[in-house]
């Protein structure tokens, strides 16, 4: 840590995304003002109608804990046809009970299928003590089958329109942040910091 550098917590249990975030955050001329640091702070939880009041309720209910900036960031995968949406808000649990396989079962048969990720960043920016939220999407389709071995969660099932030949699972971090849903987020997080400097 340089005399320059302050802390910016990144409040996560999931170290691929931390990972994927420090990826970005290596490329961004922000090391040099920011140390991006892990913190095991846990904020609430809710279950809500969008992944933005998800984001929004867990930022607010620790607020009071924290003495630097920091963020939480909340994703949601979404299968619009067939399944309107489904499982959206509900991503971490269906991702538990049912695994990629059993979200490939409910559209088996089915013919097209569209979906799409959302991230949302609340970040608490304490120079003026205000909450900003950063939003992102990526639109795609679903694979037949897992492939590939990279990434987490949804990957292995998901193929990015840009890259109608490859799930997320089949391509690097570096490639994935290019058009995810969380690079998009964090280059507009970024971009705001760099702004605030
Ligand atoms: P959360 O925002 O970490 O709660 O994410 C909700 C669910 O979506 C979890 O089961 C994650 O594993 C999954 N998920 C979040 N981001 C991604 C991603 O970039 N790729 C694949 N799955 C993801």
């Amino acid at each position: 840590m340089n005399e320059d550098q302050k802390y910016l917590y990144f409040l996560t249990g999931n170290f691929n995304k931390f990972n994927e975030v420090l990826e970005i955050f290596n490329k961004s001329k922000l090391t040099q003002y920011y140390l991006l640091t892990p913190s095991r702070t846990e904020p609430i939880e809710i279950q809500a109608n969008s992944v933005r009041e998800v984001a929004e309720f867990k930022i607010n209910s620790v607020l009071d804990q924290m003495n630097d900036s920091f963020f939480v960031e909340d994703a949601g995968f979404f299968v619009d046809e067939p399944l309107y949406g489904f499982p959206g808000v509900y991503s971490s649990y269906v991702l538990t009970v049912l695994g990629n396989e059993g979200i490939l079962k409910l559209v088996e048969g089915e013919g097209e299928t569209k979906a799409h990720f959302e991230s949302v960043i609340a970040l608490y920016f304490k120079p003026t003590d205000e909450i900003k939220i950063f939003e992102g999407k990526v639109e795609g389709t679903l694979a037949k089958k897992l492939r590939g071995d990279k990434g987490f969660g949804f990957d292995p099932i998901f193929i990015p329109n840009e890259l109608p030949d490859k799930t997320f699972s089949e391509i690097s971090a570096e490639e994935k942040n290019k058009i995810s849903h969380r690079g998009q987020a964090f280059s507009k997080l970024i971009d705001f910091l760099k702004e605030n400097i």
